[in-house]
């Protein structure tokens, strides 16, 4: 089954937002098989966003990924690099399509709330990074024998 890597960025944490990405991604029938509330150590940041190092922003990016926690995740669903990416919206949030995640809370393309893996080769390259083999969990929803 498909797999990506979603973080929310420490502005969404900051903004207590993490609660409503996560519920987007479970009622949008997405299943969760790994999350993690960390402090992202400046290499491990560095690797994440090594194909963007050229870029002008890369080192205040760097920064503010290291700057305060964010939530790392792994979500599993047929389609769900592509679909995650258009719950999450455009990069720039000022463009982002209303109802998606940027496009309902962000203004800033500094501050855009959330990351999702690219494609899905990208997915399997940052689920490596982030996450040891022993902390994703493959469920199936229970038989109604115990749920209520
Ligand atoms: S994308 O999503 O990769 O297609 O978008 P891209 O425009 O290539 O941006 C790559 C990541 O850099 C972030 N970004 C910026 N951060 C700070 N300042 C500026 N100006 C800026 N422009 C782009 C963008 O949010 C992407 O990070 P992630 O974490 O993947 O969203």
């Amino acid at each position: 089954m498909e797999r990506t890597f979603i973080m929310i960025k420490p502005d969404g944490v900051q903004r207590n937002l993490a609660g409503e990405v996560i519920k987007r991604f479970e009622t949008k029938g997405f299943t969760l098989v790994g999350m993690k509330f960390m402090a992202v150590p400046r290499e491990l940041a560095e690797k994440h966003y090594d194909v963007h190092k050229e870029r002008p922003f890369f080192s205040s990016l760097v920064d503010f990924i290291t700057s305060s926690p964010v939530v790392a995740m792994v979500w599993e669903g047929e389609g769900v690099v592509s679909g995650a990416r258009t719950l999450i919206g455009a990069t720039n949030p000022l463009t982002a399509a209303p109802g998606t995640i940027r496009g309902d809370f962000g203004i800033s393309i500094g501050r855009n709330l959330i990351h999702g893996s690219d494609a899905i080769e990208t997915a399997k390259t940052e689920i490596a990074l982030w996450f040891g083999e022993d902390e994703l969990v493959s469920w199936q929803p229970a038989a109604s024998s115990w749920l209520y």
